[in-house]
C-alpha cells in the first residue's frame, strides 16, 4: 500500500504534483484567468470567517489572507476558540470551515455555532460525505485522495490551492490570469523539489539540534507556522514558527548557535527585505539559517544552507516552501527513527473537542 516507500508520509508528499493536477482539473480557465467551482456558484460574500485547527488552520489563515488582499473582510479563527466565544458576523456573511477528514469535532462546533446564528456555511473538506460536507450549506472538494499518515502533508498543498480557487471566485482581480497560470505550474514545481537532495542533506546537518525556529512573512507566516507544526508532530523535537516580525520581540532569545532558523522568504518586495533584516538578526546570533528562497533576493547571502524553491507567483510560493519543509520535518524523523505515520499521542482525525 505503501507503493516502496518507507512511510505513507514520504508517499503521499510524493503525491502531491497529482492531488494538485485534480484540484484544479475543470475548475481553471488558462485562457481568462477565470475560476469557476460549480458548488461555489453565485457566492459572494460580505465578508468572510474561516475557523479550523492544526495544520488546517494554517491553511486556513492563509486562505483569509488572500481574500483580505482582494478587499474582503477575512478573518481566520482556531475552531476551538470560535466555537465558545464566536466573534460578531453580518448578515451576508460566510462561515468557512477547513478540514481535510471533514469530522474535526472543534471545527464541527465551529460550523454549528455559525449555522445556529443564521449564517451561511462552506465546508473546504477532502472527504466527500463528511459530516462537515454533509452539515454545510456548500462544499469546496480539495481533492487530494485518502491520506493515511497523521502528519497532514498533501491535503495542506490542497487546501492551499483551494484557498486560491476560492479567493479566484469571491474576490477576482487584475492578476487573475497570472495567478491561474501559476497554479498550472505548480504541480511540476513541486516535482522538480521532490527530485531534489537538498531538504535530506540539511536534515542530516541539523539533526542533532536541541530545537528548531521558521520564520515567514505574509503570504509566507502560515508555512512557516506549519514547517515547526510538522516538525515537532514527528520528530518530537522542540519547534516554534513565527512571522518574522515577531522574532526581536522575544522568542531571539531562545536563538543560539544550536538552533538553526528557517526563513522562508521568495520575491524581492518590501516583505522580502524585511525577512532579510530578521535573517541578519538571526546570524548575528550565531545561529545557522537555512532560507528557503526562490532566490529573488540576497537571503542565500547570509545563510547556512539554501533549499531553493521554483519563482512563481506570491500566492503559489507557500505550497513550493512548504514542500521542502515537509521533507526536511521527514529525513530529520527518519534520522530519529521515529513512529513517522503515527506519532505518539496523536489521532488522525480528533472526534473529541
Ligand atoms: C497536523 C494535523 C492536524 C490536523 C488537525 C485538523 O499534521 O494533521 O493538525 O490538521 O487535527 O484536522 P482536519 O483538517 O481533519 O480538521
Amino acid at each position: 500500500a505503501k507503493s516502496g516507500y518507507d512511510h505513507y508520509m514520504l508517499k503521499e508528499i510524493h503525491e502531491q504534483p497529482r492531488a494538485l493536477r485534480k484540484c484544479l482539473r475543470g475548475r481553471v480557465d488558462e485562457l481568462t484567468g477565470s475560476v469557476e467551482v460549480e458548488s461555489l456558484a453565485g457566492l459572494d460574500p460580505e465578508s468572510v470567517q474561516f475557523v479550523a485547527c492544526g495544520t488546517s488552520y494554517h491553511a486556513a489563515l492563509f486562505g483569509a489572507r488572500l481574500l483580505r488582499e482582494s478587499g474582503v473582510h477575512a478573518q481566520a479563527f482556531l475552531a476551538s476558540e470560535y466555537a465558545t466565544a464566536p466573534p460578531p458576523i453580518s448578515d451576508g456573511g460566510l462561515v468557512v470551515g477547513v478540514t481535510q477528514s471533514g469530522e474535526t469535532a472543534d471545527t464541527l462546533a465551529a460550523l454549528r455555532e455559525a449555522r445556529r446564528r443564521g449564517v451561511e456555511t462552506l465546508a473546504m473538506t477532502n472527504v466527500v460525505g463528511s459530516t462537515a460536507a454533509r452539515e454545510c450549506d456548500r462544499t469546496l472538494f480539495i481533492r487530494a485522495g485518502p491520506e493515511i499518515g497523521v502528519a497532514a502533508t498533501k491535503t495542506f498543498s490542497s487546501q492551499v490551492v483551494a484557498a486560491n480557487l476560492l479567493a479566484g471566485v469571491v474576490a477576482s482581480g487584475d492578476d487573475a490570469r497570472e495567478i491561474v497560470e501559476a497554479l498550472r505550474d505548480l504541480p511540476g514545481q513541486v516535482q522538480a523539489i521532490l527530485d531534489d537532495t537538498r531538504a535530506a542533506k540539511v536534515a542530516e546537518t541539523y539533526v542533532d539540534s536541541e530545537g528548531y525556529f521558521f520564520v515567514g512573512r505574509g503570504h509566507h507566516y502560515p508555512v512557516a507556522l506549519e514547517g515547526a507544526l510538522k516538525m515537532k508532530e514527528i520528530t518530537y523535537k522542540h519547534a516554534e514558527g513565527f512571522p518574522a516580525g515577531e522574532l526581536k520581540h522575544g522568542p531571539l532569545a531562545l536563538v543560539t548557535d544550536e538552533t538553526p532558523v528557517f526563513a522562508v522568504v521568495t520575491g524581492d518586495g518590501p516583505e522580502a527585505t524585511k525577512t532579510v533584516g530578521n535573517v541578519k538578526e538571526v546570524e548575528a546570533r550565531d545561529a545557522p539559517v537555512v532560507a528557503v528562497t526562490d532566490g529573488a533576493s540576497d537571503a542565500g547571502r547570509f545563510a547556512d544552507a539554501v533549499l531553493e524553491i521554483p519563482e512563481t507567483h506570491p500566492r503559489v510560493a507557500p505550497v513550493l516552501a512548504n514542500v521542502q519543509l515537509q521533507l526536511v520535518a521527514y529525513h530529520v524523523a527518519k534520522r530519529l527513527g521515529r513512529s513517522i505515520d503515527k506519532p505518539r499521542n496523536l489521532a488522525k482525525s480528533v472526534t473529541v473537542e
